[in-house]
């Protein structure tokens, strides 16, 4: 079980104040590391905190925006300047919004693009240069099934998590030879409040979800915790430039 010891190992995640970002925080902070928790709303965050240190772990509140490249530098520095080290990073926050392709709004595609792909560039880079000079680190970058599955409404979300897979596979060959691992998790649909606004827009949308997953149900946020603690440890030490689809079996299924 020493496999999965985070101890003494410092990790940011982004988009750590709901959702699938909150239960890899919790998660990582169960397996010993000191967790900075980052995202816009700091009441969450200061919750999340309470959760994590009552249950016997650590971590620090940081409020960031990951479309500002000055506050990301911020949260590298301040990192390292408190802990001395970035060990883990997982970039998780992301967004969606749902319209027709023939519909949709320039502006809103530019923001998406900004939250879920080129936030996860920016923020691997900065660490990725503590990581360099320390020669250690694992980079958690949270793709989605839309990475290889049409989602329709979804262009600026499928466009990004795809390319989110190339930067994964991109920077863990780049960045072997200073020892930094670069993998990503792929889930399907998730039980949390970025899917509830999804059910929001179709009827009888988590009906049909359950349909075409052959495990029957939409996963919980928790069930995503394990595949981070793996990726982030000695537990995947000769793994690189994966994604892990954490799907139901909804990739297998063929008809
Ligand atoms: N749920 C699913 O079914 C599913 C499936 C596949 C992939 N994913 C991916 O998993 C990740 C998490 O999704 P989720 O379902 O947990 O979403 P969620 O419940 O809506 O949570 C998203 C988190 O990202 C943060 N965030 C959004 N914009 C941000 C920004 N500009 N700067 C910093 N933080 C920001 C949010 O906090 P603030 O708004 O306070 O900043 C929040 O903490 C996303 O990358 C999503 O694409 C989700």
């Amino acid at each position: 079980m020493d496999l999965f010891k985070l101890d003494g190992k410092v990790a940011i995640v982004t988009g750590a104040g709901r959702g699938i970002g909150r239960s890899i925080a919790k998660g990582l902070a169960e397996a010993g590391a000191h967790i900075v928790i980052c995202s816009r709303t700091e009441k969450e965050l200061l919750e999340l905190k309470s959760e994590i240190d009552d249950a016997g772990g650590s971590s620090t509140v940081m409020t960031c925006d990951v479309t500002d490249e000055e506050n990301i530098q911020q949260v590298v520095d301040d990192t390292v300047k408190e802990f001395g080290s970035i060990d883990i990073l997982v970039n998780n926050a992301g967004i969606t919004k749902k319209a027709p392709a023939l519909d949709y709004d320039l502006d809103d595609f530019k923001r998406i693009i900004d939250v879920n792909l080129t936030s996860v560039f920016v923020f691997a880079q900065k660490v990725g240069r503590v990581m360099a000079k320390q020669q250690s680190g694992s980079i958690i970058n949270i793709s989605s099934i839309a990475s290889v599955q049409a989602v329709t409404g979804s262009i600026p979300y499928t466009a990004s998590k795809g390319a989110v897979a190339m930067i994964t596979r991109t920077l863990a060959v780049e960045w072997a030879k200073y020892n930094i691992r670069v993998n990503a998790i792929a889930p399907a649909y998730i039980e949390t409040p970025l899917v509830e606004e999804v059910k929001k827009t179709r009827t009888g949308f988590a009906e049909a979800v359950a349909k075409r997953t052959p495990m029957g149900r939409m996963g919980r946020p928790d069930e995503m915790a394990g595949a981070a603690i793996f990726l982030a440890g000695e537990a995947s030490s000769y793994m690189t430039g994966e994604t892990l689809f954490l799907d139901g079996g909804w990739k297998a299924y063929g008809l």
